[in-house]
Protein backbone atom coordinates (compact mmCIF):
# COMPACT_ATOMS: atom_id res chain seq x y z
CA UNK A 1 0.00 0.00 0.00
CA UNK A 2 1.50 3.68 -1.26
CA UNK A 3 1.59 5.99 2.31
CA UNK A 4 -0.34 8.57 0.33
CA UNK A 5 -3.35 6.38 0.42
CA UNK A 6 -2.80 5.31 4.25
CA UNK A 7 -5.51 7.30 6.79
CA UNK A 8 -2.89 8.96 8.32
CA UNK A 9 -3.46 11.75 10.26
CA UNK A 10 -0.87 14.58 11.76
CA UNK A 11 -2.07 15.87 14.83
CA UNK A 12 -1.69 18.90 16.16
CA UNK A 13 -0.09 19.19 19.94
CA UNK A 14 1.71 21.22 22.39
CA UNK A 15 4.61 20.05 24.18
CA UNK A 16 4.52 18.82 28.24
CA UNK A 17 7.19 19.80 30.55
CA UNK A 18 7.19 17.19 32.72
CA UNK A 19 8.37 14.06 30.38
CA UNK A 20 11.44 13.49 31.61
CA UNK A 21 11.95 9.63 32.01
CA UNK A 22 13.08 8.54 35.12
CA UNK A 23 15.50 5.82 36.73
CA UNK A 24 12.69 3.51 35.25
CA UNK A 25 11.05 5.22 32.04
CA UNK A 26 8.30 7.63 32.39
CA UNK A 27 6.21 7.06 35.12
CA UNK A 28 3.02 8.90 35.98
CA UNK A 29 -0.25 8.70 37.16
CA UNK A 30 -3.01 7.11 35.23
CA UNK A 31 -5.19 10.33 35.18
CA UNK A 32 -1.90 11.97 33.96
CA UNK A 33 -1.19 9.63 30.78
CA UNK A 34 -4.86 10.31 29.97
CA UNK A 35 -4.73 13.52 29.36
CA UNK A 36 -5.18 14.33 24.96
CA UNK A 37 -2.10 13.87 23.39
CA UNK A 38 0.23 13.23 26.70
CA UNK A 39 0.87 9.42 25.90
CA UNK A 40 0.90 10.26 21.81
CA UNK A 41 3.51 13.52 22.51
CA UNK A 42 5.91 11.11 24.25
CA UNK A 43 5.56 8.33 21.66
CA UNK A 44 6.59 10.46 18.88
CA UNK A 45 9.26 11.94 21.08
CA UNK A 46 10.68 8.24 20.81
CA UNK A 47 9.88 7.78 17.08
CA UNK A 48 11.69 10.63 16.55
CA UNK A 49 14.92 10.49 18.29
CA UNK A 50 15.47 7.18 15.85
CA UNK A 51 17.14 7.93 13.29
CA UNK A 52 14.34 6.39 11.30
CA UNK A 53 11.37 4.51 11.81
CA UNK A 54 11.33 2.86 8.05
CA UNK A 55 11.39 -0.44 7.74
CA UNK A 56 12.16 -0.48 11.73
CA UNK A 57 11.04 -3.61 13.95
CA UNK A 58 9.18 -2.60 17.62
CA UNK A 59 8.75 -4.78 20.70
CA UNK A 60 5.56 -3.89 22.13
CA UNK A 61 3.73 -5.78 25.92
CA UNK A 62 3.07 -4.40 29.00
CA UNK A 63 2.16 -5.52 32.26
CA UNK A 64 -1.71 -5.91 31.70
CA UNK A 65 -2.32 -2.75 33.90
CA UNK A 66 -5.17 -0.60 33.19
CA UNK A 67 -4.43 1.37 30.43
CA UNK A 68 -2.59 -1.08 28.61
CA UNK A 69 -4.69 -2.18 25.71
CA UNK A 70 -5.66 1.44 25.00
CA UNK A 71 -2.12 2.25 25.19
CA UNK A 72 -1.23 -0.41 22.97
CA UNK A 73 -4.03 0.51 20.51
CA UNK A 74 -2.36 3.34 20.04
CA UNK A 75 0.77 2.68 19.74
CA UNK A 76 -0.37 0.45 16.99
CA UNK A 77 -1.54 3.31 15.07
CA UNK A 78 1.39 5.66 15.64
CA UNK A 79 3.63 2.54 14.45
CA UNK A 80 2.21 2.01 11.50
CA UNK A 81 2.18 5.97 11.04
CA UNK A 82 5.47 6.47 11.21
CA UNK A 83 6.53 3.77 8.80
CA UNK A 84 7.60 0.75 10.94
CA UNK A 85 7.67 -2.41 9.16
CA UNK A 86 6.67 -4.75 12.38
CA UNK A 87 5.97 -4.40 15.40
CA UNK A 88 5.64 -8.28 17.57
CA UNK A 89 2.55 -7.27 20.64
CA UNK A 90 2.83 -9.88 22.98
CA UNK A 91 -1.22 -11.81 23.04
CA UNK A 92 -3.54 -9.41 25.09
CA UNK A 93 -0.85 -6.80 25.46
CA UNK A 94 1.04 -8.69 28.03
CA UNK A 95 4.77 -9.10 27.69
CA UNK A 96 7.26 -9.06 31.23
CA UNK A 97 9.64 -6.63 31.07
CA UNK A 98 12.16 -9.30 30.62
CA UNK A 99 10.70 -11.37 28.32
CA UNK A 100 10.49 -7.89 25.99
CA UNK A 101 14.25 -7.90 26.53
CA UNK A 102 14.03 -11.84 25.32
CA UNK A 103 12.24 -10.89 22.28
CA UNK A 104 14.44 -8.16 21.07
CA UNK A 105 17.48 -10.05 21.38
CA UNK A 106 16.04 -13.41 19.66
CA UNK A 107 14.02 -11.32 16.63
CA UNK A 108 17.02 -8.83 16.43
CA UNK A 109 14.45 -5.98 16.70
CA UNK A 110 15.37 -2.65 16.47
CA UNK A 111 13.64 -1.50 19.85
CA UNK A 112 11.17 -2.13 22.55
CA UNK A 113 8.12 -0.42 24.29
CA UNK A 114 7.31 -1.89 27.89
CA UNK A 115 3.83 -0.08 29.09
CA UNK A 116 4.84 -0.57 33.25
CA UNK A 117 5.25 1.36 36.20
CA UNK A 118 6.73 -1.63 37.86
CA UNK A 119 5.91 -1.96 41.00
CA UNK A 120 4.12 0.88 41.42
CA UNK A 121 -0.04 0.10 42.26
CA UNK A 122 -2.22 -0.20 39.17
CA UNK A 123 -6.17 0.74 38.49
CA UNK A 124 -7.71 3.92 37.29
CA UNK A 125 -6.29 6.00 40.18
CA UNK A 126 -2.66 4.14 40.12
CA UNK A 127 0.08 4.78 38.02
CA UNK A 128 1.17 4.55 34.32
CA UNK A 129 4.46 4.33 32.41
CA UNK A 130 6.58 3.51 29.25
CA UNK A 131 9.74 2.27 29.26
CA UNK A 132 12.04 2.53 25.86
CA UNK A 133 14.10 -0.17 25.33
CA UNK A 134 17.02 -0.36 22.82
CA UNK A 135 17.83 -2.96 20.14
CA UNK A 136 20.89 -4.75 23.11
CA UNK A 137 16.99 -5.60 24.60
CA UNK A 138 18.29 -3.30 27.53
CA UNK A 139 16.54 0.08 28.85
CA UNK A 140 17.80 3.02 26.59
CA UNK A 141 20.96 4.49 28.25
CA UNK A 142 20.60 8.49 29.53
CA UNK A 143 21.93 9.86 26.52
CA UNK A 144 18.67 8.59 24.77
CA UNK A 145 16.41 9.26 27.54
CA UNK A 146 17.68 12.82 27.40
CA UNK A 147 17.14 13.39 24.22
CA UNK A 148 13.38 12.02 24.46
CA UNK A 149 13.06 14.40 26.83
CA UNK A 150 14.50 17.17 24.92
CA UNK A 151 12.63 15.97 21.92
CA UNK A 152 9.45 16.29 24.13
CA UNK A 153 9.87 19.58 24.82
CA UNK A 154 9.79 20.82 21.37
CA UNK A 155 7.35 18.35 19.96
CA UNK A 156 4.36 20.34 18.02
CA UNK A 157 2.45 17.10 16.36
CA UNK A 158 2.18 13.82 15.98
CA UNK A 159 1.72 10.95 13.57
CA UNK A 160 -1.52 8.63 14.02
CA UNK A 161 -3.35 5.98 11.78
CA UNK A 162 -7.04 6.39 11.42
CA UNK A 163 -8.22 2.89 12.22
CA UNK A 164 -10.39 0.49 13.95
CA UNK A 165 -8.46 -1.14 16.93
CA UNK A 166 -6.91 -4.21 15.98
CA UNK A 167 -7.47 -7.78 17.59
CA UNK A 168 -4.55 -8.18 19.54
CA UNK A 169 -5.91 -11.50 21.69
CA UNK A 170 -5.29 -13.96 18.59
CA UNK A 171 -1.99 -15.04 18.09
CA UNK A 172 -0.91 -14.46 14.44
CA UNK A 173 -0.16 -11.58 11.84
CA UNK A 174 -2.32 -8.78 10.81
CA UNK A 175 -1.73 -6.14 8.59
CA UNK A 176 -2.41 -2.04 9.63
CA UNK A 177 -1.60 -0.05 6.77
CA UNK A 178 1.86 -0.88 5.59
CA UNK A 179 2.79 -2.21 9.05
CA UNK A 180 2.97 -5.83 10.20
CA UNK A 181 1.49 -6.56 13.19
CA UNK A 182 2.39 -10.11 14.66
CA UNK A 183 0.55 -11.05 17.97
CA UNK A 184 3.05 -13.39 19.70
CA UNK A 185 3.05 -15.99 22.79
CA UNK A 186 3.69 -13.93 25.86
CA UNK A 187 6.01 -16.85 27.34
CA UNK A 188 7.41 -18.90 25.06
CA UNK A 189 10.11 -17.14 23.84
CA UNK A 190 11.09 -16.14 27.26
CA UNK A 191 10.47 -20.05 28.58
CA UNK A 192 12.67 -21.34 25.75
CA UNK A 193 15.51 -19.37 26.62
CA UNK A 194 15.43 -20.14 30.48
CA UNK A 195 15.30 -23.38 29.44
CA UNK A 196 18.98 -23.20 27.85
CA UNK A 197 20.23 -21.81 30.54
CA UNK A 198 19.02 -23.87 33.42
CA UNK A 199 19.22 -27.91 34.83
CA UNK A 200 15.22 -28.40 33.71
CA UNK A 201 15.88 -31.95 34.35
CA UNK A 202 17.09 -31.56 38.07
CA UNK A 203 14.58 -28.81 38.77
CA UNK A 204 11.56 -31.03 37.85
CA UNK A 205 13.41 -33.88 39.89
CA UNK A 206 13.29 -31.69 43.08
CA UNK A 207 9.84 -30.11 42.39
CA UNK A 208 7.90 -33.37 41.71
CA UNK A 209 9.83 -35.45 44.48
CA UNK A 210 6.98 -34.65 47.09
CA UNK A 211 9.87 -33.92 49.37
CA UNK A 212 10.23 -30.25 48.01
CA UNK A 213 7.40 -27.40 48.45
CA UNK A 214 7.33 -24.05 46.40
CA UNK A 215 4.86 -21.28 46.71
CA UNK A 216 4.95 -18.42 44.12
CA UNK A 217 2.89 -15.59 44.35
CA UNK A 218 2.70 -13.65 41.40
CA UNK A 219 0.67 -10.51 42.62
CA UNK A 220 -1.94 -10.01 40.40
CA UNK A 221 0.68 -8.85 38.36
CA UNK A 222 2.50 -10.02 34.88
CA UNK A 223 4.50 -12.87 35.85
CA UNK A 224 1.32 -14.98 36.70
CA UNK A 225 1.18 -16.72 33.11
CA UNK A 226 4.79 -17.38 33.00
CA UNK A 227 4.87 -19.38 36.40
CA UNK A 228 1.69 -21.32 35.31
CA UNK A 229 3.38 -22.23 32.16
CA UNK A 230 7.49 -22.65 33.55
CA UNK A 231 6.72 -23.78 37.40
CA UNK A 232 3.52 -25.47 37.03
CA UNK A 233 3.15 -27.05 33.35
CA UNK A 234 6.77 -27.68 32.58
CA UNK A 235 8.73 -28.15 35.98
CA UNK A 236 5.66 -30.66 37.30
CA UNK A 237 5.12 -28.42 40.51
CA UNK A 238 1.31 -29.37 41.86
CA UNK A 239 -1.20 -27.16 40.52
CA UNK A 240 -1.86 -24.47 43.48
CA UNK A 241 1.79 -23.76 43.39
CA UNK A 242 1.28 -20.38 41.94
CA UNK A 243 -0.68 -17.42 43.93
CA UNK A 244 -2.62 -14.91 42.42
CA UNK A 245 -1.86 -16.64 38.93
CA UNK A 246 -3.82 -14.22 36.61
CA UNK A 247 -3.23 -10.45 35.44
CA UNK A 248 -5.57 -8.16 36.83
CA UNK A 249 -5.96 -4.55 35.79
CA UNK A 250 -5.67 -2.90 39.18
CA UNK A 251 -3.30 -5.66 40.27
CA UNK A 252 -6.48 -7.17 42.52
CA UNK A 253 -5.99 -3.89 44.65
CA UNK A 254 -2.81 -4.52 45.97
CA UNK A 255 0.87 -3.32 45.40
CA UNK A 256 2.86 -5.59 43.07
CA UNK A 257 6.08 -4.83 44.94
CA UNK A 258 7.74 -8.07 46.32
CA UNK A 259 8.69 -7.31 49.85
CA UNK A 260 8.46 -8.41 53.17
CA UNK A 261 5.66 -5.63 53.47
CA UNK A 262 3.38 -5.85 50.08
CA UNK A 263 4.05 -9.33 49.25
CA UNK A 264 2.47 -10.10 52.71
CA UNK A 265 0.21 -13.22 51.85
CA UNK A 266 3.06 -14.84 50.71
CA UNK A 267 5.22 -14.00 53.92
CA UNK A 268 2.29 -15.30 56.10
CA UNK A 269 2.64 -18.44 54.57
CA UNK A 270 6.06 -18.72 54.29
CA UNK A 271 6.38 -17.44 57.99
CA UNK A 272 3.84 -20.23 59.16
CA UNK A 273 4.48 -23.61 61.32
CA UNK A 274 4.89 -26.14 58.57
CA UNK A 275 5.90 -23.68 55.77
CA UNK A 276 6.80 -24.52 53.04
CA UNK A 277 10.63 -25.01 52.24
CA UNK A 278 10.91 -22.10 48.87
CA UNK A 279 8.75 -19.05 48.22
CA UNK A 280 8.94 -16.62 45.70
CA UNK A 281 7.10 -13.83 44.39
CA UNK A 282 7.58 -10.78 41.43
CA UNK A 283 6.69 -7.08 40.80
CA UNK A 284 4.38 -5.83 37.97
CA UNK A 285 6.41 -6.23 35.12
CA UNK A 286 8.03 -9.20 35.89
CA UNK A 287 11.84 -7.97 36.31
CA UNK A 288 11.86 -8.10 40.14
CA UNK A 289 11.76 -11.05 42.94
CA UNK A 290 11.75 -12.11 46.65
CA UNK A 291 13.26 -15.40 48.01
CA UNK A 292 11.95 -16.90 50.85
CA UNK A 293 13.10 -19.85 52.71
CA UNK A 294 11.00 -21.96 55.25
CA UNK A 295 10.74 -19.19 58.13
CA UNK A 296 13.71 -17.44 56.05
CA UNK A 297 13.81 -14.09 54.00
CA UNK A 298 16.90 -13.60 51.27
CA UNK A 299 17.87 -10.13 51.22
CA UNK A 300 18.97 -9.38 47.62
CA UNK A 301 21.82 -7.95 48.27
CA UNK A 302 23.21 -11.79 49.63
CA UNK A 303 20.61 -13.33 46.88
CA UNK A 304 23.08 -11.79 44.02
CA UNK A 305 26.52 -12.80 46.29
CA UNK A 306 24.99 -16.59 47.02
CA UNK A 307 24.19 -16.40 42.81
CA UNK A 308 28.29 -15.48 42.16
CA UNK A 309 29.27 -18.02 44.68
CA UNK A 310 27.04 -20.83 43.42
CA UNK A 311 27.11 -20.05 39.16
CA UNK A 312 28.76 -23.42 38.52
CA UNK A 313 25.95 -25.11 39.33
CA UNK A 314 24.22 -23.66 36.18
CA UNK A 315 24.48 -25.05 33.01
CA UNK A 316 25.41 -21.25 31.25
CA UNK A 317 27.70 -20.58 34.03
CA UNK A 318 29.65 -23.79 34.38
CA UNK A 319 32.80 -22.58 32.61
CA UNK A 320 33.06 -19.42 34.94
CA UNK A 321 31.36 -16.03 35.07
CA UNK A 322 33.17 -12.77 33.26
CA UNK A 323 32.59 -11.09 36.65
CA UNK A 324 29.27 -9.36 38.98
CA UNK A 325 28.03 -5.86 38.36
CA UNK A 326 25.68 -4.29 41.81
CA UNK A 327 24.40 -0.95 41.76
CA UNK A 328 26.33 0.75 44.48
CA UNK A 329 23.56 1.30 47.05
CA UNK A 330 23.68 -2.78 46.95
CA UNK A 331 25.83 -4.24 49.85
CA UNK A 332 29.22 -5.50 48.94
CA UNK A 333 28.54 -9.07 49.84
CA UNK A 334 29.26 -9.93 45.85
CA UNK A 335 32.30 -8.22 46.07
CA UNK A 336 33.96 -10.61 48.66
CA UNK A 337 32.53 -13.48 46.41
CA UNK A 338 33.97 -11.90 43.38
CA UNK A 339 37.45 -11.13 44.98
CA UNK A 340 37.53 -14.96 46.34
CA UNK A 341 36.57 -15.80 42.57
CA UNK A 342 38.98 -13.50 41.12
CA UNK A 343 36.39 -11.74 38.98
CA UNK A 344 35.91 -7.99 38.49
CA UNK A 345 32.91 -6.68 40.20
CA UNK A 346 31.50 -2.95 39.53
CA UNK A 347 29.87 -0.49 41.10
CA UNK A 348 27.06 0.92 38.55
CA UNK A 349 24.49 3.48 39.69
CA UNK A 350 20.98 2.49 40.90
CA UNK A 351 18.58 1.34 37.57
CA UNK A 352 19.61 -1.40 35.53
CA UNK A 353 20.31 0.35 32.05
CA UNK A 354 23.87 1.00 34.06
CA UNK A 355 24.65 -2.41 33.24
CA UNK A 356 23.94 -2.79 29.62
CA UNK A 357 27.46 -2.07 28.41
CA UNK A 358 28.74 -4.28 31.14
CA UNK A 359 26.97 -6.96 29.91
CA UNK A 360 27.56 -6.34 26.12
CA UNK A 361 30.98 -6.06 26.47
CA UNK A 362 31.57 -9.22 28.51
CA UNK A 363 32.80 -7.71 31.59
CA UNK A 364 29.92 -9.04 33.58
CA UNK A 365 27.63 -11.40 33.62
CA UNK A 366 25.58 -11.78 36.58
CA UNK A 367 24.21 -8.33 38.06
CA UNK A 368 21.76 -7.54 40.59
CA UNK A 369 20.10 -4.57 42.73
CA UNK A 370 19.11 -4.01 46.29
CA UNK A 371 15.77 -3.44 45.39
CA UNK A 372 14.88 -7.21 44.56
CA UNK A 373 16.11 -7.45 41.35
CA UNK A 374 18.76 -10.10 39.88
CA UNK A 375 19.58 -10.73 36.48
CA UNK A 376 22.54 -11.92 33.91
CA UNK A 377 23.89 -11.79 30.37
CA UNK A 378 21.06 -13.80 28.45
CA UNK A 379 18.89 -10.46 28.17
CA UNK A 380 19.30 -6.82 29.32
CA UNK A 381 17.06 -6.59 32.09
CA UNK A 382 16.94 -7.68 35.58
CA UNK A 383 15.07 -11.43 35.13
CA UNK A 384 12.10 -12.43 37.94
CA UNK A 385 11.67 -15.78 36.61
CA UNK A 386 15.33 -16.57 35.83
CA UNK A 387 16.11 -15.60 39.63
CA UNK A 388 13.48 -18.06 40.82
CA UNK A 389 15.05 -20.71 38.55
CA UNK A 390 18.56 -19.86 39.39
CA UNK A 391 17.78 -20.54 43.31
CA UNK A 392 15.73 -23.90 42.12
CA UNK A 393 18.86 -24.60 40.64
CA UNK A 394 20.49 -24.17 43.40
CA UNK A 395 18.67 -26.01 45.82
CA UNK A 396 18.14 -28.61 43.69
CA UNK A 397 21.96 -29.35 43.02
CA UNK A 398 22.66 -28.98 46.72
CA UNK A 399 19.84 -30.66 48.20
CA UNK A 400 20.34 -28.23 51.32
CA UNK A 401 17.44 -25.86 52.53
CA UNK A 402 17.39 -22.52 51.93
CA UNK A 403 18.48 -21.39 55.06
CA UNK A 404 21.35 -23.92 54.93
CA UNK A 405 22.93 -22.46 52.23
CA UNK A 406 22.50 -18.56 53.18
CA UNK A 407 23.99 -19.27 56.81
CA UNK A 408 26.74 -21.31 55.04
CA UNK A 409 27.44 -18.24 53.02
CA UNK A 410 27.45 -16.13 55.70
CA UNK A 411 30.23 -18.63 57.18
CA UNK A 412 32.50 -18.03 54.76
CA UNK A 413 32.39 -14.81 53.44
CA UNK A 414 30.75 -13.04 56.40
CA UNK A 415 27.76 -11.40 56.66
CA UNK A 416 26.86 -7.87 55.26
CA UNK A 417 23.76 -6.62 57.72
CA UNK A 418 21.54 -4.95 55.36
CA UNK A 419 18.35 -3.12 55.42
CA UNK A 420 16.66 0.24 52.82
CA UNK A 421 14.68 2.62 54.86
CA UNK A 422 12.00 4.46 52.60
CA UNK A 423 10.53 7.56 53.24
CA UNK A 424 7.47 7.46 50.73
CA UNK A 425 5.79 10.78 49.77
CA UNK A 426 7.62 13.87 51.37
CA UNK A 427 7.23 17.48 50.41
CA UNK A 428 10.27 17.58 47.78
CA UNK A 429 11.84 20.70 49.31
CA UNK A 430 12.19 18.41 52.67
CA UNK A 431 13.59 15.79 50.86
CA UNK A 432 15.97 17.80 48.96
CA UNK A 433 16.71 19.78 52.23
CA UNK A 434 18.11 16.34 53.82
CA UNK A 435 20.22 15.67 50.45
CA UNK A 436 21.61 19.01 50.44
CA UNK A 437 22.44 19.15 54.04
CA UNK A 438 24.23 15.73 53.61
CA UNK A 439 26.00 16.86 50.50
CA UNK A 440 27.22 20.24 52.54
CA UNK A 441 29.12 18.39 55.41
CA UNK A 442 30.81 16.08 52.91
CA UNK A 443 34.41 17.45 52.77
CA UNK A 444 34.64 17.49 56.25
CA UNK A 445 33.26 13.88 57.40
CA UNK A 446 36.65 11.83 57.15
CA UNK A 447 38.11 10.92 60.86
CA UNK A 448 34.85 11.83 62.61
CA UNK A 449 33.69 9.53 64.67
CA UNK A 450 30.82 7.71 66.56
CA UNK A 451 31.62 5.93 69.40
CA UNK A 452 33.43 2.69 67.66
CA UNK A 453 32.44 3.97 64.13
CA UNK A 454 35.23 5.99 62.41
CA UNK A 455 34.08 7.68 59.16
CA UNK A 456 36.70 6.94 56.14
CA UNK A 457 35.43 8.98 53.30
CA UNK A 458 32.02 10.48 52.14
CA UNK A 459 31.08 11.37 48.97
CA UNK A 460 28.24 11.84 46.01
CA UNK A 461 29.00 8.74 43.98
CA UNK A 462 30.00 9.58 40.66
CA UNK A 463 30.32 6.72 37.92
CA UNK A 464 32.19 6.57 34.98
CA UNK A 465 31.31 3.60 32.06
CA UNK A 466 34.02 1.56 31.62
CA UNK A 467 32.94 0.91 28.34
CA UNK A 468 31.66 4.63 27.03
CA UNK A 469 33.05 6.54 29.41
CA UNK A 470 30.39 8.40 30.14
CA UNK A 471 29.30 9.94 32.93
CA UNK A 472 27.00 9.92 35.64
CA UNK A 473 27.33 12.08 38.43
CA UNK A 474 25.23 12.63 41.88
CA UNK A 475 24.08 9.65 42.05
CA UNK A 476 23.51 9.20 45.60
CA UNK A 477 25.40 10.35 49.14
CA UNK A 478 27.76 7.44 50.10
CA UNK A 479 29.52 7.42 53.93
CA UNK A 480 31.74 4.73 54.03
CA UNK A 481 33.73 3.72 57.46
CA UNK A 482 36.60 2.32 58.10
CA UNK A 483 35.34 -1.40 58.91
CA UNK A 484 33.22 -1.42 55.35
CA UNK A 485 30.10 0.03 56.91
CA UNK A 486 28.51 2.29 54.88
CA UNK A 487 25.49 4.97 55.32
CA UNK A 488 23.94 5.77 51.77
CA UNK A 489 21.47 8.22 51.03
CA UNK A 490 19.60 9.46 47.82
CA UNK A 491 16.40 10.29 46.15
CA UNK A 492 14.02 7.85 44.20
CA UNK A 493 13.78 8.22 40.46
CA UNK A 494 10.28 6.11 40.24
CA UNK A 495 8.11 7.75 42.52
CA UNK A 496 4.96 9.44 41.29
CA UNK A 497 3.72 11.48 44.10
CA UNK A 498 6.07 14.25 46.35
CA UNK A 499 9.58 12.78 46.77
CA UNK A 500 11.10 9.59 48.54
CA UNK A 501 14.09 9.62 50.51
CA UNK A 502 15.91 6.23 50.13
CA UNK A 503 17.79 5.21 53.17
CA UNK A 504 20.49 2.61 52.65
CA UNK A 505 22.17 0.82 55.38
CA UNK A 506 25.11 -1.68 55.85
CA UNK A 507 27.52 -2.99 58.56
CA UNK A 508 30.07 -6.14 57.53
CA UNK A 509 30.18 -8.83 60.17
CA UNK A 510 32.68 -11.37 60.17
CA UNK A 511 32.42 -12.88 63.24
CA UNK A 512 30.80 -16.11 63.31
CA UNK A 513 28.99 -15.58 66.24
CA UNK A 514 27.41 -12.53 65.93
CA UNK A 515 25.66 -13.62 62.69
CA UNK A 516 22.52 -14.12 64.48
CA UNK A 517 21.24 -10.90 65.58
CA UNK A 518 18.13 -9.26 64.38
CA UNK A 519 18.65 -7.11 61.32
CA UNK A 520 17.39 -3.77 61.98
CA UNK A 521 19.25 -4.14 65.42
CA UNK A 522 22.61 -4.82 63.73
CA UNK A 523 22.04 -1.67 62.16
CA UNK A 524 20.79 0.71 65.33
CA UNK A 525 24.04 2.24 66.05
CA UNK A 526 24.11 3.05 61.68
CA UNK A 527 20.98 4.58 61.73
CA UNK A 528 21.27 6.78 64.61
CA UNK A 529 24.42 7.88 63.06
CA UNK A 530 22.51 8.74 59.46
CA UNK A 531 19.62 10.61 61.42
CA UNK A 532 22.55 12.56 62.92
CA UNK A 533 23.97 13.37 60.05
CA UNK A 534 21.53 14.17 57.78
CA UNK A 535 18.55 15.00 60.51
CA UNK A 536 16.18 13.07 58.51
CA UNK A 537 13.32 12.83 61.38
CA UNK A 538 13.92 16.79 61.69
CA UNK A 539 13.56 17.89 58.09
CA UNK A 540 11.10 15.43 56.98
CA UNK A 541 9.12 15.85 60.41
CA UNK A 542 8.17 12.05 59.98
CA UNK A 543 9.33 9.91 62.91
CA UNK A 544 9.91 6.75 61.20
CA UNK A 545 10.45 5.34 58.03
CA UNK A 546 7.31 4.74 55.80
CA UNK A 547 8.63 1.17 54.90
CA UNK A 548 11.72 -0.74 55.99
CA UNK A 549 12.99 -3.99 53.39
C1 LIG B 1 13.98 1.78 42.08
C2 LIG B 1 15.11 0.94 42.63
C3 LIG B 1 16.12 0.65 41.54
C4 LIG B 1 15.43 -0.02 40.37
C5 LIG B 1 14.25 0.83 39.91
C6 LIG B 1 13.43 0.12 38.84
O1 LIG B 1 14.47 3.01 41.63
O2 LIG B 1 15.72 1.57 43.73
O3 LIG B 1 17.14 -0.17 42.06
O4 LIG B 1 16.32 -0.19 39.30
O5 LIG B 1 13.38 1.09 41.02
O6 LIG B 1 12.95 -1.11 39.27
P1 LIG B 1 14.40 4.35 42.52
O7 LIG B 1 12.95 4.57 42.87
O8 LIG B 1 15.19 4.08 43.76
O9 LIG B 1 15.00 5.42 41.66
ZN1 LIG C 1 9.64 -3.99 37.72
Amino acid sequence: MNTDTLNVSTVESKPFDDQRPGTSGLRKSVKEFQQPHYLENFIQSIFDCLATCVGKTLVLGGDGRYYNRQAIQIILRMAAANGFQRVMVGCGGILSTPATSCVIRKYQADCGIILSASHNPGGPKGDFGVKFNIENGGPAPEKVTEAIFKRSKEITQYKILQSADLDIDKIGTQPLGNLTVEVIDSVADHQQLLESVFDFDQIQALLTSGKFRMCFDALHAVTGPYAHAIYENRLGAPSGTVRSGIPLEDFGGGHPDPNLVYAHELVEIMFAKNAPDFGAASDGDGDRNMILGNNFFVTPSDSLAIMTANHRLIPRYKDGIHGVARSMPTSKAADRVAEKLKVSCFETPTGWKFFGNLLDARLASLCGEESFGTGADHIREKDGSWSVLYWLNILAARKESVEQIVREHWLTFGRNYYSRHDYEEVESERAHAVVDGLRAQLSGLKGRKFGQDEIEFGDDFSYTDPVDSSISDKQGVRINFTDGSRIVLRLSGTGTHGATIRLYLERFEPDRLRQNRQTQEALADLIDIADELGQIRKLTGRDKPTVIT
